[in-house]
């Protein structure tokens, strides 16, 4: 099984779309491993985007992201990465498909409302950036028995 990790941005949270944000990968099946809402400082900020250092539109996201609080959670699956890139829609939200997140709610891509890892290599890195690691839960995830064959 793979693991990712997710955020419902600032525009998200203040927007009241957590519990249907979450339900959807829930819905999914994805086993919720790591969660939690918290403030992003602008150095948590900094190591997260850094890939986008220099790129004309980072102080705008540095400062959407530190704006008020984000739901950040680790989620696991198959093929999690990429599936919830999925069900995330494209970066901008004009181009994302009715059914996804960001095409059902979202409309800038300077606001919208959730963030996915791009690979695995990513995930594990941003997962060591939002939690400690036993803020990370190994348990018996029931619904697997229905889920997988
Ligand atoms: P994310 O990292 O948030 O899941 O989004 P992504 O992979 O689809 O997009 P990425 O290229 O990593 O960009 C990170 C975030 O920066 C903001 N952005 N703004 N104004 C712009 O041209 C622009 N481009 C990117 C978006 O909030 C994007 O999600
Ligand atoms: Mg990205």
């Amino acid at each position: 099984m793979e693991q990712t990790f997710v955020m419902i941005k600032p525009d998200g949270v203040q927007r009241s779309l957590v519990g249907e944000i979450l339900a959807r990968f829930e819905k999914k099946g994805f086993k919720i491993v790591g969660l939690k809402l918290m403030k992003v400082t602008e150095e948590l900020a900094g190591l997260h985007y850094q890939e986008h250092k220099g790129k004309p539109f980072y102080p705008g996201l540095i400062k959407y992201i530190t704006s008020a609080p984000v739901v950040v959670m680790v989620v696991e699956g198959k093929n999690a990465v990429s599936e919830v890139r999925k069900i995330n829609g494209a970066t901008n939200p004009l181009d994302a498909q009715p059914g996804t997140i960001r095409g059902d709610f979202a409309q800038d891509i300077g606001r919208n409302v959730i963030h996915g890892s791009d690979s695995v290599e990513s995930a594990k890195r941003e997962i060591s950036i939002y939690f400690k690691q036993d803020e990370l839960l190994e348990y018996n995830y029931a619904p697997a028995t229905w889920l997988f064959e």
